[in-house]
Formats: C-alpha cells, structure tokens, sequence
C-alpha cells in the first residue's frame, strides 16, 4: 500500500516509520524543510528508543521517505494520515485544528482516485466531519473516505506500543475504507491485535475518555497518597492491594509529582470543553485537571517544608526534568512548577537530566544545569528526584551524602525505600509513605 503521512511530528515519524517496517510504502511529509532534509540525511529530531534504527533501515530498503512536497506525494497515495500538531488553542483550552484544516485542503486539491484521509492526530469529536466537509467543498469530485484512527502510543515505548497495541481503533461506516483500513493493519491484525471498528465520532471519543480515564487513575492514586500520609498507611501497597482486582488492574496507579506531558494536559482540558460546548459537563474529568495543576505545585511546597520551611539561599538539586523517564519532552513537566515554586522562594537551582537538559534550558531561566547526579549534588541542601530514569534507581548513596550539604532526600517518584536512605545517613521525604509505613 503507498501511504502518506503528513506531519512528520512525534506521531507522524513513529507511524510512517513503522508502516515502513511492515512493509508498507510510506513518504513522510513536512513543511519544515530542514527536519525534511535532516531525515533524508538518516537523523531523526526527537529522542525516541529504537526509532533510528527503524528509520534508517527502511530508508535504505527504500520504503521510507522524506519530502515537502505534500501534492506530488498525496497524487499517488492509497491512504493519507493526517498526523499534525493539535496544541491547546490560547485562552479558551480548545484543540487548535487549523493544522489538521490545512493538511484537509491541501489533500483535497491533491487527491486522485479512491484515497482515505486518516486522521490520527488527536481531534475533538466531530473533526471527522468538519475535515470531510472542508474535502467535499475544496473539491466536489474527489472520492475519498474520512476515517478515524487515534493513536495510543507512549513516548519512550512508542514503537512497542505501536507494533504490540492493547487494540486498533477504526471510526469509519465506509466499506471500501474498512477494506483499506483492515489491509493497512493486517501485519497487527495478525499478531492478533484487536481491530475495533466503530463510527467516526466514537473513535474520537475513545481516545478522549481513554486518556482522561488513566489521567483520573493517576489523580486518583495521587489522593490516596495524600491520605496515606495522613492516616499512616502506604500507597504503593494500597495501590498494589487494589491493582489486583482485574477490574481495576495495576497499571497507572504510581503515585508521584502530578502526571505532564503532551497528551494527557492537553486532552483532558479539551475534552472538558467539549463537554461543557455539549451541555453535557464532565464533572470528574474537570476536578482531575484541577487537582493536578494544584499538586504540581504543591510538591515545592513540599520540599520547601521538608527544607525546615525555608529555601531562601539554598541550593536545591533536582534529578530528572523530562514529565517522565526515556523522553525528552519537556511538555506540562512537574519540573517546571516545582522549579518555580522553589524559584519563587529563593531557592537556587541546580538539575541534571540525560536526555531534557536542552529543551529545559529554553523553558527554565536561572537553572544552573550539571552533568550527572553526583555533579549536581554537590553543596546541595536537598536533592529531589522528579523523574525516575534508570540511571537515578541505584545512585551511590554514601557519595551523594558526602557531597551534600545537607542529606536531604526528597524521591517524588517512590524509587527508594525510606529505610535503606535513612540508613545512609539521609532525610528521606517520599510520596504517601509515612516513614513508619516504608520501613516495615
Ligand atoms: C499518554 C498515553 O499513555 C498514550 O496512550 C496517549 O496516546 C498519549 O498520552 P504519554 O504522554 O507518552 O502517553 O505518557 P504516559 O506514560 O502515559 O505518562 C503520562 C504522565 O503520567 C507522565 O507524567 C507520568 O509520569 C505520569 N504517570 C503515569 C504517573 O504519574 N503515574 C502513573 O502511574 C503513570
């Protein structure tokens, strides 16, 4: 099958790459011509696992291309993903579609034959519809389908996730789309991946409720800790207690900093709009938004305490900057209102990250950034473990306490055991985990 992909984002890359891999014929497009000319030249932009090696093996086999030249690609194509940017629109926290609007014109000028546009950027429910409509008017003759197919791919796990996925979802009521679509997937559908078809307003809103649904586990984990430490119990093993019940299961349920990141923010706000456009308000969905912008915050309130109640002067470390570990996206990262929290406080900062320091120091002013832990830790009142990468799992305790200042653990991610700390020497701070609770 020759497919296009147009956007050659995170989604776009990790998609057309894949395809690719399957044996799919795929040109991947972009408007930037430098990314466009960097991926001809066999160098992938983002930071994602096993992604070079995809793109650059089927690039050589001749089955992954890179162009800007969206008319002359989108002519000869079977199937036209729509995979481009869909950012929180300024003041009112709508998708902004107006890449997804362009990227539909374009195609329909272009189109030739029977070709189905795919959006699998992630669009308010309706899109669909609005995207066919913009098609049919830009050029009533052209014969196209419009059909849905969110993606649920992790950073750091993305190729996995899209070769293994839990299922496919497919929001198209076009036989011929659905011959196209089940052809496009038969590699997955053989390794026994579930194909979900459904109507092109229910695939819309399965990728909403499924990342507002894991948002509100995680907020829901994050309260529970909060209790925890109230009442003296311990979280992880609440979390463990309930995760066996196959109803709920294990996943998402790691309490830590507040969830960040491209998806879950920004989807989440967008799907209370919808709701609330629909008069039909998504009250928990709109209370886990609120919860979680609140304890973002609230972690530098808690280092501050965990800091005898002041950080004026006082060097704070912090371990890890990405909103989660083999990333190196930055987006609604905890990090950035812990360090503005400890900031407005009078803290100075050091952090260290292996794969967001670049991206952080465009987002963060006044961060004085180390290359390793040990460098960072260096003076330091507090150390504060933000994002849990390998690296930080097995750190050299006994060093680290030699070169700070003060030993002051805070592990907002529960990688450590308070006891084994404490026996170092340290102050440890973790999240819902009284200390007596840990050490048993
Ligand atoms: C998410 C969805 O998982 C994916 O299906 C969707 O298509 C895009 O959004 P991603 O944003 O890459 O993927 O990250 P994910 O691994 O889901 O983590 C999101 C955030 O939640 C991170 O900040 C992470 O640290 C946090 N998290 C996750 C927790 O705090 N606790 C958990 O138990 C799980």
């Amino acid at each position: 099958m020759r497919l296009v992909m147009i956007g050659s984002g995170y989604v776009g890359l990790v998609s057309g790459a894949c395809f690719a891999d399957f044996g799919h014929d795929v040109v991947c497009v972009d408007v930037d011509d430098g990314k466009i000319a960097a991926l001809n030249a066999g160098k992938v932009p983002i930071f994602e696992p096993g992604l070079d090696a995809i793109v650059q093996s089927n690039a050589a086999a001749g089955r992954l291309r890179f162009t800007t030249d969206l008319a002359g690609v989108v002519r000869e194509a079977d199937v036209v993903f729509i995979a481009v940017g869909t950012p929180s629109r300024r003041g009112d926290g709508h998708a902004d579609l107006s890449y997804v609007y362009d990227a539909a014109r374009q195609i329909a000028r272009a189109a030739e034959g029977f070709t189905v546009i795919v959006t699998k950027s992630t669009v308010p429910v309706g899109t669909g519809d609005d995207v066919e409509m913009i098609i049919r008017e830009e050029n009533p003759s052209a014969d196209i389908a419009v059909v849905s197919n969110p993606e649920f791919l992790r950073e750091g796990a993305a190729i996995t996730d899209f070769k293994r996925p839990d299922r496919i979802v497919i929001g198209t009521e076009d036989p011929r789309a659905v011959g196209v679509m089940q052809e496009v997937y038969r590699p997955l559908y053989l390794n026994e991946s579930p194909l979900l078809f459904c109507e092109r307003r229910t695939s819309e809103l399965i990728k909403y409720a499924g990342n507002a649904f894991l948002a509100m586990k995680i907020t829901f984990i994050n309260e529970i800790a909060d209790l925890c430490e109230k009442v003296g119990a311990d979280v992880q093993k609440v979390a463990k207690g309930i995760g066996l019940d196959k109803r709920i299961g294990d996943k998402f349920l790691h309490a830590g900093p507040g969830y960040g990141g491209s998806c879950f923010p920004k989807d989440t706000i967008a799907l209370v709009k919808t709701a609330q456009d629909a008069e039909s308000p998504m009250r928990l969905v709109e209370t886990t938004v609120a919860i979680n912008d609140n304890r973002k915050r609230a972690m530098a309130r808690r280092i501050i305490a965990a800091c005898d109640g002041e950080v004026r002067g006082k060097t704070i470390a912090i371990l890890g900057l990405t909103f989660k570990p083999n990333t190196d996206d930055m987006r609604e990262s905890p990090a950035l209102s812990i360090i503005q929290g400890l900031q407005d406080r009078g803290a100075l900062i050091r952090a260290f990250d292996p794969e967001g320091i670049d991206a952080a120091r465009s987002m963060l002013d006044a961060v004085e950034f180390g290359t390793d832990a040990y460098e960072i830790a260096r003076d330091a009142d507090a150390l504060v473990l933000v994002t849990e990468w390998d690296e930080f799992r097995a750190l050299d305790l006994k060093r680290i306490k030699r070169l700070m200042r003060t030993p002051l653990l805070a592990d907002l991610r529960n990688v450590y055991r308070s006891a084994d700390v404490e026996r170092q020497g340290f102050r440890y701070v973790g999240v819902g985990r009284p200390e007596a609770a840990s050490v048993r």
